[in-house]
């Protein structure tokens, strides 16, 4: 019970942790690198994440909210997402902090895909979301963003991240398999998974999630290759105009770009713009 995990908080403080003991590479890229971009956007807009209620959308298995609590200090964290992986954090935290119990502060949720929020999540002061908008069927992001807008509380922010974003060199998310830049841009979809499924040997580490253990070598490949499939091909420009739409101002905003040599058939088809900008991160404000 969560209640009786903050009373124990309250008399002893948190459990301790050591994060000399992360062995994991994906562990170590949410614990330290996302925790701190999103702690730098959210706190660098003058939210004080030590008293602010949060609220993560697209929460995954966690780890930058348990890093937000841990290293940064925050107190209230709301995690939703429409998988359970976030089920796995008191076993990866043992795992790699020695932390016996997960702190209070975080609470997560499963929702349906598009399931509105804000009935039950009204006035929060930030909102957090760190690789998930490229994931969300399109005909659900105007309406999710404006569940979101309607979630926070007036001059509260919303800090939003995609990387990689779909045109970009490795857009498919599926570099783990193919190195080769723009690659799904150039080839068919089946000679993709032709390469997928012949791949051999370890991948990258730090893009190896706590999910893979359940899938399997050959069960993961055709996990990554549908969530390719699935994803919603989303441009900056577009996101930034849904997001208008859904009554946010854009505070602050950041492109990332590739400067790689770019293939010359696509830029017949494609703006170079949408090839070269791999990065987006927004800070969104409820007027
Ligand atoms: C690439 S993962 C990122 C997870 C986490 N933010 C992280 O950094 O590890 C994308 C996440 O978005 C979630 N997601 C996709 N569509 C969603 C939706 N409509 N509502 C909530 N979460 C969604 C997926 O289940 C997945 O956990």
């Amino acid at each position: 019970m969560n209640w009786t995990v903050r009373l124990r908080e309250r008399l002893f403080g948190l459990a301790p942790w050591d994060a000399a003991r992360i062995s994991d590479e994906w562990f170590r890229a949410h614990f330290d690198y996302a925790a701190d971009v999103v702690h730098q956007w959210l706190a660098g807009s003058g939210l004080d994440v030590r008293t602010a209620r949060l609220l993560n959308f697209g929460c995954g298995d966690g780890i930058t909210d348990l890093a937000l609590v841990l290293r940064h200090g925050a107190t209230a964290i709301h995690g939703v997402d429409i998988r359970r992986e976030y089920a796995k954090l008191p076993r990866i935290a043992r795992e790699q902090l020695g932390m016996a119990r997960i702190p209070a502060a975080l609470t997560f949720e499963t929702i349906a895909p598009g399931a509105p929020l804000a009935g039950r999540h009204a006035g929060v002061d930030g909102i957090m979301s760190w690789s998930t908008f490229e994931h969300v069927q399109r005909e659900q992001l105007l309406p999710i963003l404006r569940d979101l807008h309607a979630c926070l509380r007036p001059g509260g922010v919303f800090f939003l991240q995609i990387e990689p974003l779909f045109y970009s060199p490795w857009g498919s998310h599926l570099r783990r398999y193919d190195e080769v830049p723009w690659h799904h841009l150039l080839v068919p979809e089946e000679e993709l998974w032709r390469i997928i499924e012949a791949h051999q040997g370890p991948i990258a580490a730090d893009e190896v999630d706590f999910g893979f253990a359940d899938f399997g070598v050959e069960g993961y490949k055709r996990f990554v290759f549908k969530e390719y499939q699935q994803l919603n091909r989303l441009t900056a420009d577009e996101l930034v105009e849904l997001c208008r739409q859904a009554g946010f101002a854009v505070l602050r905003e950041q492109r990332g770009q590739v400067d790689l040599p770019l293939p010359p058939q696509l830029l017949q088809k494609y703006p170079e713009s949408w090839l070269r900008n791999n990065e987006i991160f927004l800070l969104l404000g409820k007027a």
